[in-house]
């Protein structure tokens, strides 16, 4: 038989309130609550066969032992599924996906991937719910730190390969894991940067932004995905079948399971959208398959398939059997869910016979290589890399801590696993450096507080600010070069981690003040889980590194490139602004009219109130230990039509004494169109290695299909178009320093 007939025969067999348990998503309650704490009856729920699946498990015994008890709870012997937030590893804690975006080496993404997947396997996971693709422009949000950064093609890129690491190359294979790309949709683009805020942008920009990381992950085979908090346009997305069944199942042709997210059915009711069983007759009906911890659909469907619905506040009306029909199709897409996964072959695949842990040690190693190619080199004024007989000063928050260095979402992570920046640093150079604390960790009290409400510990120095900076400017004098270690604490972001200004803080910025006065050469290293805005410590600062959340060896990579035993090869994946006040902010603006050539004293492109001169750090910028050159770009043609293959090459050369790993970026903009387009869109990437003294040529494919756009005055009517003309082709080592050629389309 095969799966599709196991599917078939069971759905033959099972009751309406086997089928509504099927839909049940519920939580272990073993780990992180997201939402309002929901006390489930688990072990009732086992036994009555009202769980579908469970997620939050946190061994492989208590997995096994859940799933014996849904056995024999369950009639037809239906079994549970397994799934966990593994967002950027799982005991084995990557950089932030922030992080790893910024590598832009996607076989590295790929392998942290199935890295974590088979770590995750080893505990009988079958389901996580990773790669978070939402694409962020707005560092207020906190869960930017999640994310893959600002730009669609790199986030599709990104959402291809770690959905290929999870998954390898189908679903059920042993070590590895169902993938389930979130959130759908355009949660990274909420009002104000609040976290769960909507949404509401143009369809040009959802279909060219937001939705192309989706559908990438679904090219890949992705077997499920995570419905958003958000609405949509007025849709909250939860209850939006135009996307969901829409655009999802329809055009991107999804044929796997939706889940939703935690309580996401029951928020509806708040949303406005109805109490249930409206809200939840609006989730089944959109494509809402399963329904994660509210319950809303085990208590409420029963009565909504007896009866039907007459609500026409909410322009629904569906009798009796349309929802027995509903409850149908979900049921069978979670069923379809657990034969891909081979469960309904073998109840206990991935329970029983499960390939060990990979090795730690080859964990460490992966995530120390991640974590030096996530760091991003923003200046360097000849000071880095540092010689290992340099007697260093390690100052500020960051200098020996661990636990942030994990970054948020790190559930299963443990904070003894990580090596700190002073041990990192004694343990390559051999020498131990004079560490000094100049700030606490949060230093604004009201944070404090409010993160200790919530159980989370915040680490405090009880020394007066005077103390800490007295010590500091010592540690400085004392030293031939001092590193101010400084950032924001992992719970600064995070989900329901907005700031309002999102930028170092004051006490830390006080700091640098001090360190620089002192003359001593100084290196500035930023940990954070988003952009800040630097303001003018990228002045100050001789060298300056961003170095994110890294990780179990986030420290250790940064050690790596402070000593030059890894070249830095990082690149923005988001746009750094100067000021918080900027954001959101991205390198693909659309062009306004202006400026215009008049005489407007006042004009001005940017914001009164901040000085031209401040530096942002534009997407793709980063520095090596090089010194590059780019040639000019040629075409092959500068008159093509469509179809025919057109090429761009140019050299690339490293003329420094040390070796490069180069991000050579093309960017493209279409200046004459029918809407208005990006000022310039990235159209490809690729990465070189160049030994000191090497030249290359790069070769990029330039095709039609690169400048199609869509017009979309409704999502129902969409229309992908592409003209003729002339576009611009801007190649350099970042979304700013670019040389251009033009290409003629004569069709
Ligand atoms: C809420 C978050 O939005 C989602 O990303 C996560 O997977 C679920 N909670 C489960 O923890």
């Amino acid at each position: 038989m095969d799966d599709q007939e196991i599917v078939e025969r069971l759905m033959a067999e099972m009751t309406l309130a086997e089928k509504i348990g099927q839909l049940n998503l519920l939580a272990a309650g073993e780990g992180l609550v997201t939402g309002a704490a929901q006390h489930t009856p688990l072990a009732r729920r086992l036994d009555a066969g009202q769980a579908g699946a469970i997620f939050g498990t946190k061994s492989l015994e208590s997995a096994r032992a859940m799933q014996e008890r849904a056995l024999a709870g369950s009639r037809l012997g239906i079994p549970l599924f397994f799934a966990e937030d593994v967002i950027h590893g799982h005991r084995t804690v990557f950089p932030l996906n922030i992080a790893l975006a910024c590598s832009w080496d996607l076989d590295l993404i790929e392998e942290t991937a199935a890295f974590a997947a088979a770590e995750a396997a080893s505990e009988g996971l079958h389901q996580v719910f990773a790669p978070m693709i939402d694409v962020s422009r707005d560092a207020r949000w906190g869960r930017v730190a999640e994310s893959p950064g600002e730009d669609p093609l790199l986030s599709a890129r990104i959402a291809a390969a770690a959905t290929r690491g999870f998954q390898g190359a189908e679903l059920g294979a042993p070590g590895k894991v169902a993938a389930c790309l979130k959130h759908f949709v355009a949660y990274g683009a909420p009002q104000s940067g609040r976290d769960y805020d909507n949404v509401s942008l143009a369809w040009e920009d959802l279909l060219s932004i937001y939705l192309p990381p989706f559908a990438a992950g679904i090219t890949e085979g992705a077997g499920s995905v995570m419905v958003a908090f958000n609405a949509v346009n007025k849709m909250p997305m939860h209850a939006n079948g135009a996307l969901i069944e829409g655009w999802l199942r329809g055009a991107a042709g999804f044929d796997g399971l939706v889940v939703s997210d935690y309580t996401g059915v029951k928020e509806l009711t708040p949303h406005g959208l109805g109490a249930a069983p409206v809200g939840v007759a609006r989730a089944l009906h959109a494509g809402v398959d399963m329904d994660m911890v509210g319950e809303d659909y085990l208590s409420h469907l029963p009565t909504l398939v007896r009866d039907g619905l007459e609500a026409p506040e909410a322009g629904l009306s569906l009798s009796a059997d349309q929802v027995a029909g509903l409850v149908d199709r979900a049921c069978r897409r979670v069923l379809t869910f657990k034969a891909r996964l081979g469960l309904l072959a073998d109840p206990y695949r991935g329970l029983s016979g499960v390939p060990a842990a990979p090795s730690r040690r080859d964990g460490r190693k992966l995530a120390r290589k991640a974590a030096a190619r996530s760091a991003v080199l923003l200046k360097n004024d000849d000071l880095l890399p540092l010689s290992s007989s340099a007697k260093v000063a390690l100052v500020g928050p960051f200098a020996a801590d661990r636990a942030n260095m994990l970054g948020t979402w790190s559930v299963s992570g443990r904070a003894e696993d990580v090596v700190p920046l002073d041990s990192a640093v004694e343990a390559l150079t051999g020498r131990a450096p004079v560490v000094a604390w100049g700030a606490d960790i949060v230093d604004e009290p009201w944070l404090a507080q409010r993160l200790n409400v919530h159980g989370v510990t915040v680490e405090s120095d009880p020394r007066s600010e005077t103390e800490k900076l007295r010590d500091a400017r010592a540690a400085a004098r004392a030293s031939d070069v001092v590193v101010a270690c400084v950032g924001e604490a992992k719970e600064h972001a995070g989900e329901s981690s907005s700031l309002l200004a999102p930028e170092i803080p004051a006490s830390q910025r006080r700091l640098i003040d001090a360190l620089a006065e002192t003359g001593t050469p100084l290196v500035v290293v930023v940990f954070a889980g988003r952009p800040l805005a630097l303001g003018t410590l990228s002045d100050q600062a001789d060298a300056l590194l961003y170095a994110w959340h890294g990780g179990i060896a986030g420290p250790e990579g940064v050690a790596d490139i402070l000593f030059g035993a890894a070249v830095p090869a990082g690149r923005l994946a988001v746009s750094l602004p100067a000021h918080p006040g900027e954001v959101p902010l991205s390198y693909d603006a659309d062009p306004t009219g202006r400026p215009f050539p008049g005489t407007f004293a006042k004009f001005r492109t940017g914001w009164l109130d901040l000085s031209d001169d401040v530096k942002r750090f534009p997407f793709g910028f980063g520095l090596g230990y090089g010194k590059m050159h780019y040639g000019s770009p040629e075409l092959s043609m500068t008159e093509a039509a469509a179809g025919q293959g057109v090429q761009l090459r140019l050299s690339v050369e490293n003329a420094g004494p040390g070796e490069v790993v180069e991000t050579v970026q093309l960017y493209a903009s279409d200046p004459v169109a029918r809407v208005v387009r990006p000022g310039r869109f990235l159209i490809d990437f690729k990465q070189v290695r160049l030994s000191a003294g090497e030249r290359r040529e790069v070769v990029f494919d330039i095709f039609a299909d690169q400048f199609r756009y869509p017009i979309a005055p409704t999502l129902e009517a969409v229309e992908w178009v592409r003209d003729p003309g002339v576009v611009r082709l801007h190649v350099g080592p970042n979304s700013r320093d670019t040389s251009s050629v033009e290409l003629t389309w004569q069709t």
